[in-house]
């Protein structure tokens, strides 16, 4: 038996439309984008332009060049961190962020003096617009920082109300959407200054090697500074970074077979419908939390209602989250244990410094195996 509930780490299985695209590309095209005149190069330039618009059409964006290729979310999200903050700068952040968030803002605290503070989420990871509206009124914040849909929990941030109580402020918004996209609607607004951080290899479905950043207008897009210069195709006869979109943030060669797998991933997304595939890991999430919550050695964990979504962390009573990982492991249950690179989001739920047990569900998860991962559960916590 093999159940592979780990899709908050990456998505497992492929569509295998992303395989073939990518297979496709590999065999008939795979040149570099934006370099060349000859037809195959044009052919990849008129592809990565495609996949560039239909991307950021995804997420609710009319102007595909605001769309800016990474290699993942924590690249994004570095890129914007580190190209927008200066000396001194004040953010506010909450207690959900994964480390991609945490450890840079760390980082640039120590390097450049920036500041930051943290809205804590309540004992199941809520957080509360009210909980933004008054740190806002307080205090002039230059940025604020929000995980969409956190990775330990799967509880979701209530994103329109916080973007839109920053736009009210005039104060920019970074989302972390590295979990949402592809889970939930996740669209940009149009108020503000907002951009996202998305990544391609988990719920978007496409495979490792691609995210990205995007914004809601091009001005927030001039502010931030390249993370890394050189080559872009464009304007070869200048030694200076070229200061438009994207190419100002995209020097070197771009992963195109990841880009490749992105654009058939959100053709895949689009042709089944987001709806559908959001209800179906409803349906597991569900079935997941009913499961467990009748096994009584279980502490379950999160609001356990429509807030939460795709993700289930549970603990077992009188075992560790590694022990019950390996025993899982060894039933052929794959699932993720510990603190999931996120410690603040567990001392939040009080599962800090062990952790959870984490279950994640794809779109290619059943009933079926929902209810043998549970079973597994059930056999792990009687022998004890
Ligand atoms: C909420 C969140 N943000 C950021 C990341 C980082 O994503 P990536 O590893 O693709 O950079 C993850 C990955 O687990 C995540 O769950």
């Amino acid at each position: 038996m093999e159940i592979y509930l780990d899709n908050a780490a990456t998505s497992h299985k492929k569509p295998k439309e992303v395989i073939e695209k990518v297979m496709e590309y590999l065999k008939e095209t795979s040149c570099n984008p934006g370099r060349s005149a000859y037809p195959l190069a044009v052919k990849a330039g008129r592809l990565l332009f495609d996949i560039r618009e239909k991307l950021a059409s995804f997420f609710g964006v009319d102007e595909p060049t605001r769309l800016v290729f990474t290699r993942n979310a924590t690249e994004a999200i570095n890129l914007f961190l580190r190209g927008f903050l200066s000396p001194g700068s004040k953010v506010l952040t909450t207690s959900m962020e994964h480390n991609a968030v945490m450890r840079t803002l760390s980082a640039l605290s120590e390097e450049r003096n920036v500041r930051f503070e943290k809205i804590w989420g309540d004992g199941r990871g809520v957080l509360e617009p009210a909980q933004f509206r008054e740190a806002l009124r307080k205090e002039k914040y230059d940025l604020v920082v929000v995980n969409h849909m956190s990775n330990v929990s799967g509880t979701l941030a209530p994103l329109e109300e916080i973007c839109s109580l920053c736009a009210d402020m005039g104060v920019p918004v970074l989302v972390d959407v590295a979990q949402s996209a592809g889970t939930v609607l996740v669209k940009m607004p149009s108020e503000g200054d907002v951009a996202f951080a998305f990544t391609g290899h988990k719920s978007l479905m496409a495979i490792q090697g691609v995210g990205g950043l995007i914004f809601n207008n091009d001005s927030l897009g001039k502010r931030v500074k390249p993370l890394i210069t050189g080559g872009t195709g464009s304007l070869s006869s200048k030694e200076v970074q070229p200061d438009f979109l994207p190419d100002k943030l995209e020097s070197g060669t771009l992963p195109m077979p990841a880009i490749v797998a992105l654009g058939a991933a959100i053709d895949f997304i689009n042709s089944t419908g987001l709806g559908k595939m959001e209800n179906h890991k409803r349906r597991l999430t569900r079935s997941l939390i009913k499961g467990l919550s009748e096994i009584e050695k279980v502490t379950l964990y999160g609001t356990k209602d429509e807030r939460q979504v795709g993700v289930v962390s549970f603990t077992l009573k009188g075992m560790t989250t590694s022990e019950a990982g390996d025993k899982l492991s060894s039933a052929g249950v794959y699932c993720r244990v510990g603190l999931h690179c996120a410690p603040s989001a567990h001392r939040t739920l009080g599962t800090y410094p062990d952790g959870t047990i984490r279950f994640s569900v794809g779109y290619f998860n059943t009933e079926e195996d929902v209810r043998l991962a549970v079973d597994e559960v059930r056999k792990i916590a009687e022998k004890r």
